[in-house]
């Protein structure tokens, strides 16, 4: 694997091998890499010539300095990881070569950003919705991979590339799941045993709600049971639960609408905080 830490000769690289035709895969990351990151690597191997990681933690998407902070790195074994499945290039870039000059550019999503994470997280998706753009610009993928765990960032890239013409396939990779459910993530090295052992509880309540639904259950009821659920959990906060139109994540409350739905849930175990999806089929 080759390891940049910078722009241009990247960027050079990238024009040498497009120029013999290569089709290129993007998988941008935060690092602390896990299976479900990995699983986009092997993803996007399948199909592209070259296949690019990039790790870059993005400090202007984070609305929390404190969990800016703490979010967990690990270079050597992500390095390692990434070796393991073929990945051809990482691109790792500093803070100051990303942010060159201090950015003040905002996007606004109307909705779409207001809602779900866009609420308890104010400024969050115009930071990922730059940092995507600017790595779209450097990279000019091909293709780009995203996971379904963080549906509603996969909604604003899709903005993105239809209004700022990126032309780039995108591709919403299904959650990767440990095996009582919790989805994989970055932030699930910060629970102690004891609230790894409550985590699940976000996706035991999508599961529940999935099958209230079918039974034509009535929202009202649903959301207070998945109120009561995540309660009856120590050391567990539901920051919201949510039940939205898939194409545009308008908040569904009729239950006679929910078969073209997606099922949101956000909220913290101890200091963590943890977010999970699932569709209704
Ligand atoms: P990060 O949280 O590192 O996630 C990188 C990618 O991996 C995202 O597309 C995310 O949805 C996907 N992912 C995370 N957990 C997953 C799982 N369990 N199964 C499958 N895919 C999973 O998301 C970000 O970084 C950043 O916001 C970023 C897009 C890189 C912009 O800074």
């Amino acid at each position: 694997m080759v390891i940049f830490k910078e722009i241009e000769p990247l960027k050079a690289f990238l024009s040498d091998k497009r120029a013999l035709d290569h089709s290129v895969g993007l998988v941008p990351t935060m690092g602390a890499l896990h299976s479900g990151h990995l699983e986009l690597v092997k993803a996007s191997k399948k199909v592209n010539s070259i296949t690019v990681c990039s790790i870059f933690v993005n400090p202007i998407q984070f609305n929390n300095p404190a969990d800016l902070e703490k979010y967990p790195k690990s270079l050597e074994h992500d390095i390692a990881y990434l070796n393991s499945v073929g990945c051809d290039v990482l691109f790792h870039p500093d803070r100051s070569e990303m942010y060159q000059k201090p950015t003040t550019t905002k996007f606004d999503f109307g909705q779409l950003d207001k809602v779900l994470e866009g609420e308890f997280r104010p400024g969050h998706f115009s930071g990922v919705a730059l940092v995507v753009s600017k790595l779209f610009n450097i990279v000019n993928p091909t293709r780009a991979y995203f996971g379904q765990k963080d549906f509603q960032q996969f909604k604003i890239v899709q903005r993105i590339v239809d209004d700022l013409n990126f032309n780039i396939e995108l591709i919403c990779f299904p959650t990767l799941r440990e095996a009582d459910g919790l989805a994989m993530s970055s932030r699930n090295t910060r629970l102690s045993d004891e609230e790894r052992k409550t985590a699940s509880v976000f996706y035991r309540s999508l599961v529940f709600a999935k099958n209230e639904i079918r039974n034509r259950a009535g929202i009202k009821s649903i959301n207070e049971r998945v109120v009561e659920m995540c309660l009856s959990e120590k050391n567990v906060r539901l920051e919201y639960f949510a039940i939205a139109d898939t194409e545009n994540l308008n908040l569904l409350d009729n239950v006679k609408d929910a078969d073209r739905s997606i099922l949101l849930i956000a909220g913290f175990v101890g200091e963590v905080r943890l977010i999970d999806n699932m569709f209704v089929e």
